[in-house]
């Protein structure tokens, strides 16, 4: 879409999936929510097959993905497309049960976009999960993994092009996934008894999942879970100056790791069979995050 100057003919692009288009989804939200609508203390994605962490949340107001301006419709089986406002362990929250992937045809930019949002409803930190195919030979089918840090594979940033005002044009990215963070995970897992293992994700474009060939080369690189989302997210995230916590449920052991062929509904099942260590882990992590005045 564009808009046409009649005097030059000229079409000059419309606001992307920036900082503006964020403020009128977040002003929309906030509408949508009204009186009840408190600063989120932090703000989170779920991937495929994690969504039930919704259900845990409290006092909701859910928003069909279809009404928020600026977000396109969820394409993939498995993801609900609803933005949640409301309270996880008495603490307010923003979740998205659904993503927006770069294999659905979406701009880095607009893959990211949610996180634009999240930062414009005030979260200072953000949570990403996703589901990835464990790289690692130890890695088993519903293992959960804090990202310690990532790989790009996806060729694609969501910041090229104009600068955004809210964004800093050179993010450091030397600590993409805050360490204390990082360390309140952990702590979060050993309350309520969810094993954690620290590894570094990688994102490619997909959609076919990776040939055992890419496989060992990733390994080779020292990827220990390969995914197809979350990297343009933390990207923006880090650029916005929001912290950064995020889980990869290993569904499935990566192509050539097993004699198992890869499916998108085994993926699911797997996710689900994980989700209550998940929604453990993720409730007591908000429960102890600290108050967004001493972040
Ligand atoms: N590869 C890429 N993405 C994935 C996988 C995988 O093996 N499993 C779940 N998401």
């Amino acid at each position: 879409m564009s808009t046409v100057f009649a005097t030059t003919g000229f079409a000059a692009p419309e606001r992307g999936p920036g900082a503006f288009n964020a403020k009128v989804a977040a002003d929309y939200v906030r509408a949508r929510v009204g009186a009840q609508m408190r600063t989120p203390v932090c703000g989170i994605v779920l991937g495929s097959g994690l969504g039930g962490l919704a259900d845990c949340i409290a006092e909701t107001v859910r928003i069909p993905f279809s009404h928020v301006p600026g977000f396109p419709t969820a394409t993939v089986s498995g993801h609900a497309g609803q933005l949640i406002v409301g309270t996880l362990a008495d603490r307010p929250v923003v979740a998205l049960a659904g993503r927006f992937h770069m294999y659905e045809g979406h701009s880095a930019a607009l893959a990211a976009f949610p996180v634009r949002v999240l930062h414009a409803l005030g979260a200072p930190v953000y949570i990403a999960s996703n589901a990835a195919g464990g790289v690692r030979r130890t890695f088993a089918p519903g293992d959960l993994m804090v990202i310690a840090d990532h790989l790009n594979l996806m060729f694609r940033s969501p910041l090229a092009g104009p600068l955004e005002p809210s964004d800093e044009r050179f993010p450091d990215m030397s600590e993409p996934y805050d360490r204390a963070l990082r360390t309140l995970l952990h702590d979060a897992g050993h309350s309520v008894g969810v094993s954690l293992q620290d590894g570094i994700y990688c994102g490619l474009l997909g959609p076919a999942y990776e040939t055992p060939a890419e496989v060992r080369m990733l390994e080779r690189l020292g990827v220990d879970a390969v995914g197809m989302s979350t990297v343009p997210e933390v990207i923006v995230a880090r650029a916005l100056g929001m912290r950064v916590a995020a889980v990869s449920c290993i569904t499935n052991k990566a192509a050539g790791m097993s004699h198992e062929m890869l499916n998108h509904a085994d993926v699911m099942d797997v996710g689900k069979a994980v989700a209550k260590r998940f929604e453990a882990l993720i409730t007591e992590f908000v429960r102890c995050l600290p108050t967004p005045a001493s972040l």
